[in-house]
């Protein structure tokens, strides 16, 4: 039978393999927050390139344009939840933390330098994330330059940590229908759970 220390270890192998440099069915993960002014009390959610998976500080972390809207909503209200799906093994992983908003200078510019250039190239833009545009060509980053002084678009990069206090792993796969549950508190506690 399976140990739940194998499927807490298998959680975060996944999680590092989603934030390793070649793309994984766990790349890209939905991340909910809740809404704030007009959506307040409706749940926002959105795709996210998970881009760290810090398992001693039990934390994994995505880039962000500080401009868009689930930064002020994280600002707001820093929970937030994030489900991944690696559909070839009918695997579900779900997360919920709180997300810090990373303020530490020295931090975001080892980021940002340590980050691929062509996925920078999209923070040059003068449009903070859904400002309404004439035309989508109007939108892109070549078209208008940027605007925040040195361009770079460094100024508008923000990297969202979020540290985590559930992990939840679902496996529907025939020969695995489990479903497990890790909380933290002076350590992670895991327990079954029904599927
Ligand atoms: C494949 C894919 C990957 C994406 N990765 C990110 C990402 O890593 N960070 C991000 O802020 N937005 C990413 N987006 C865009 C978001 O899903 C979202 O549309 C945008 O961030 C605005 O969201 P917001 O208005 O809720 O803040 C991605 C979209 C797609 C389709």
């Amino acid at each position: 039978m399976t140990a739940l220390n194998d499927i807490h270890a298998a959680i975060w192998k996944a999680l590092a393999t989603g934030a390793g440099p070649q793309r994984s069915p766990l790349t890209m993960w939905q991340a909910a927050t809740n809404g704030i002014g007009e959506a307040a009390g409706m749940p926002q959610v959105r795709t996210v390139v998970l881009r760290d998976a810090d398992q001693t500080g039990g934390a994994i972390s995505f880039h962000t344009d500080v401009r868009s809207a689930k930064v002020a909503q994280l600002r707001a209200d820093p929970r937030i939840a994030l489900t991944g799906l690696d559909l070839g093994n009918l695997l579900q992983i779900r997360l919920e933390g709180r997300a810090q908003i990373c303020a530490d200078e020295a931090e975001r510019r080892a980021v940002w330098n340590a980050a691929r250039q062509h996925t920078l190239i999209l923070y040059r833009t003068p449009f903070a994330p859904g400002t309404p545009l004439g035309t989508p060509e109007a939108g892109h980053v070549d078209a208008r330059g940027d605007d925040d002084g040195d361009g770079d678009g460094y100024a508008n990069f923000c990297v969202v940590r979020v540290v985590l206090d559930r992990l939840e792993y679902l496996d529907i796969s025939p020969d695995g229908h489990r479903r497990a549950v890790f909380r933290r508190d002076d350590g992670w506690h895991g327990a079954w759970i029904a599927p």
